[in-house]
């Protein structure tokens, strides 16, 4: 079953074509980083021009380097939502006329679905119920996940998502973007207990999340003693002790609550996907846990925890073994919201 999976919700133009939903044929991802840098951020607007000048090439180069013609695809797949809606109808409206003009199915599936499938991309097919924390630039929530891959909302953020956090603490520290990276650079440099930020629990079984009250304690640490340094320069705080301070009270918060929800479903596997997923001290921290307690962890290789087509592939071809073809309208809309 060859499946060529879309994927345009923010800032990354992105086509692969993937066998049975884990062997990787071809995986394509165009990043917008170096055009949005110049505003510290995504710019809407800019990311759907730029999604519109790349899709194709980068779909044409997806289904040459997967040495296919596009009649020999069983399906086409691309991401609905959630995310950007001006970016998202970009991907969506490539598959609607591909699907239409190869006359083949048309899967439609959550971005975030996607990112939880990236987890078991060329690797084993997930069995056994688990739980699983998708930690992105736009989510943070944790799933319970069956064995067919239908998923269950836990718990999500009330206010900002983790890879949010790191972007706007990297933007407030004068870093640039995207901050994620950056901060998991620096902070190696520094002292994860040198000053202690705090960190929301929300109460002793909470499966929710909060980070903007963290953000705020960084913004108000820097205002308080004085402009942050830049790396490595002398000033009354080493700047790497605030980004490390900063990361470990995320990750700290992430991973007491992936443990606590795998106790709480009595699961044996954990999984950590989306963007954070790619942090270092994330997925070292995440492995000591779940070794300590004895459950299998599943985390993505770095490159299939940002957005990516393969991951996108990968769950339509669950949605496929679950119902079959069951062809999407091809008159169905970007969603920007995602409820579960
Ligand atoms: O999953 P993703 O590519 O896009 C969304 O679905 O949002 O995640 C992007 C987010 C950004 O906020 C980025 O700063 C964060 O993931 N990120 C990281 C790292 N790499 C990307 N955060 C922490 N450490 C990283 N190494
Ligand atoms: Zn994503």
């Amino acid at each position: 079953m060859l499946i060529l999976g879309i994927e345009s919700s923010c800032d990354e133009t992105a086509a692969a074509v993937v066998e049975d939903g884990r062997r990787i044929l071809s995986d394509v991802v165009a990043s917008q980083v170096a055009v949005h840098t110049p505003y510290g951020g995504v710019v809407p607007e800019i990311a759907s021009r730029k999604h519109v000048e790349a899709i194709l090439p980068v779909i044409e180069r997806a289904l040459a380097e997967a040495g296919l013609e596009s009649g020999e695809l069983d399906a086409v797949a691309v991401a609905q939502g959630p995310g950007l809606v001006g970016a998202l109808l970009v991907g969506l409206s490539a598959a609607k006329a591909m699907a239409y003009g190869l006359g083949k199915p048309l899967i439609a599936v959550s971005h975030l679905e996607g990112h939880i499938h990236a987890a078991f991309l060329g690797r084993e097919p997930m069995d056994k119920y688990m739980v699983c924390l998708v930690a992105s630039g736009g989510h943070t929530a944790l799933y319970e996940v069956d064995p067919e891959c239908r998923s269950r909302l836990l718990g999500t953020t009330r206010d900002d998502a983790a890879g949010e956090a790191f972007d706007k603490v990297a933007k407030l520290l004068g870093l640039g973007y995207p901050g994620g990276v950056i901060i998991d650079g620096l902070a190696e440099k520094g002292d994860p207990r040198a000053i202690p930020f705090p960190k929301a629990h929300l109460g002793k079984d909470s499966l929710e999340f909060s980070f903007s009250g963290l953000k705020t304690a960084v913004a108000n640490f820097v205002r308080r003693f004085g402009p942050a340094p830049g790396p490595g320069e002398p000033g009354p705080f080493r700047l790497e002790d605030v980004v490390a301070g900063f990361q470990e009270a995320v990750v700290d918060v992430l991973v007491d609550k992936t443990m606590k929800a795998a106790e709480i479903c009595v699961v044996s596997d954990v999984a950590v996907v989306g963007g954070v997923a790619a942090n270092r001290r994330l997925r070292q921290r995440m492995g000591e846990e779940a070794g300590r307690r004895g459950l299998m962890l599943h985390l993505p290789l770095p490159r299939y925890c940002t957005d990516n087509g393969a991951m996108i592939a990968a769950a339509a071809y669950s949605v496929w073994k679950r119902s079959g073809f069951c062809l999407d309208p091809l008159d169905l809309d970007a969603r920007s919201r995602w409820l579960d």
